[in-house]
């Protein structure tokens, strides 16, 4: 079984389309431990609550430095002995010993087909305002592993959305979530947690 945590900073609809299909036996194999916040009002927590997972928050608010910040965040993440950590629109970047420690066991959901429209500055609303600026008629959604890059690692899944005339950056943003984004992600962890990724992405094959 593998042993999951989501990290969150915001409304958590791609935290409700991995509870739903672990509910709904989409996901097998994979049982939610915890979902971390760094946002005390992210209504991803409350969503976490009402499906009985542990639901906690680690603000920076509460710290003196980004060090310590990071200190606790990862204490708390490996209080729980994850297999995987989902981040499903978390907004802090990951620390560096994080990332390492947790080689191939983070992936990222991002709302453009990578490599277009992502690195700095990429996230939320401006992902898809760049796509409606550049023009593109095939956006969509990527899961790719974490490395110490800005959206460089590993693909995993990836779903093509088109644009459509008369879009604005609310309507695609919806139209990727729920074309793309809530059933690549779901799919990403049931994946994992079956051990049917590709042979490159396998634990054993990466140093
Ligand atoms: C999603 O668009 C995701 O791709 C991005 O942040 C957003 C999170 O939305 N990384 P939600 O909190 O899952 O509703």
């Amino acid at each position: 079984m593998l042993n999951v945590g989501v990290m969150v900073s915001g409304g958590g609809t791609n935290l409700q389309a991995v509870i739903d299909a672990i509910e709904s036996g989409a996901i097998t194999n994979a049982k939610i431990r915890a979902v971390i916040s760094n946002n005390p009002g992210a209504y991803a927590l409350e969503r976490a609550k009402k499906h009985g997972i542990e639901a906690v928050c680690v603000s920076p608010k509460s710290f003196k430095s980004r060090e310590e910040f990071h200190g606790a965040l990862l204490e708390k993440v490996d209080s729980y002995e994850l297999d995987l950590i989902v981040l499903a629109g978390f907004l802090v970047t990951i620390p560096g010993e994080m990332i390492r420690k947790y080689q191939n066991q983070i992936i990222n959901i991002h709302p453009s087909l990578i490599p277009s429209f992502c690195g700095v500055g990429y996230y939320g609303l401006k992902v898809h305002e760049a796509a409606l600026r550049r023009g593109v008629k095939l956006t969509g959604a990527t899961v790719h592993f974490v490395d110490e890059g800005v959206d460089s690692g590993p693909i995993i899944l990836q779903k093509a959305v088109e644009v459509l005339p008369g879009d604005t950056p609310e309507v695609l943003q919806r139209r990727v979530m729920e074309e793309a984004e809530w059933k690549i992600l779901p799919k990403a962890i049931d994946m994992i947690a079956n051990g049917e990724l590709e042979p490159e992405f396998r634990k054993e094959n990466i140093e």
